[in-house]
């Protein structure tokens, strides 16, 4: 049942570091979250539950990594990055001689993407639209990071004019191809090669993935 692309013969392990700081006013990354919490082989850790004052505990964060083989970063878009406590997080997990650096190989082999919501349309993240660069370009930072760190980097899943999502049943599309991609993820049936390669993981993600949920142009 895998493909030639994706060699794993056990399920990975997901693990979703989730950044929200007002979750209670969140439509879609709630929702996104709330879809995926349940299944088997996946940890959603919210860190701005677990840390309010931003005060990481590094051995802590260091040993969760080390219990998984995925590591996805959900978060809103701001400004063309993301919230606050992932920086953080990043400056004091990602260690030198624990993460890169000599003797720093504890992520090496492990696989890393965003998951990500934009207030702003698809059409806006073009090299013609108002904010010029892709969402893809826009997380250079994060690329070479997990490449420092020996972990192969997918393209992101992005969720376009989340301001704008009109119904339940809109939020509800994108939370499905979501889920969809973890366990694709998780059972190794995802084609790794594409997902790294795609401008966004929405368009591996099979026919409604690519013209359903990735047309949101508006
Ligand atoms: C401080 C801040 C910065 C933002 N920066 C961006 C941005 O750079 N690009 C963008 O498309 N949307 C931006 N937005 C809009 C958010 O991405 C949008 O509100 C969020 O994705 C909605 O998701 P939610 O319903 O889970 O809160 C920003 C919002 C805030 C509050």
């Amino acid at each position: 049942m895998f493909r030639a692309t994706d060699m794993s013969d056990s399920p990975r392990r997901i693990l979703v570091l989730f950044a929200h700081p007002v979750l209670e006013r969140s439509r879609v990354n709630r929702r996104l979250v709330d879809a995926i919490r349940d299944l088997p082989g996946v940890t959603v850790h919210d860190l701005y539950e677990r840390y309010p004052t931003l005060g990481i505990n590094v051995p802590s964060e260091q040993a969760l990594l080390l219990e998984h083989d995925v590591v996805v970063f959900q978060h809103p878009f701001y400004w063309y990055s993301t919230p606050a406590i992932l920086k953080e997080w990043q400056d004091l997990v990602l260690e030198h001689g624990w993460a890169y650096g000599e003797g720093g190989n504890a992520l090496v082999g492990k696989i890393t993407f965003n998951a990500l919501t934009t207030g702003g349309p698809a059409l806006a993240y073009r090299r013609e639209g108002y904010n010029r660069f892709t969402v893809r370009e826009l997380l250079t930072p994060y690329d070479q990071t997990a490449h420092l760190c020996g972990m192969k980097f997918l393209a992101p899943f992005v969720v376009h004019s989340s301001l704008k999502l009109a119904t339940d049943h809109d939020v509800s599309e994108h939370s499905t191809r979501y889920r969809e991609a973890l366990i694709a993820l998780r059972d190794g049936t995802m084609d790794l090669d594409r997902a790294a390669k795609a401008e966004q993981l929405n368009d591996v993600l099979g026919a409604r993935g690519a013209s359903g949920v990735m047309g949101n142009a508006s």
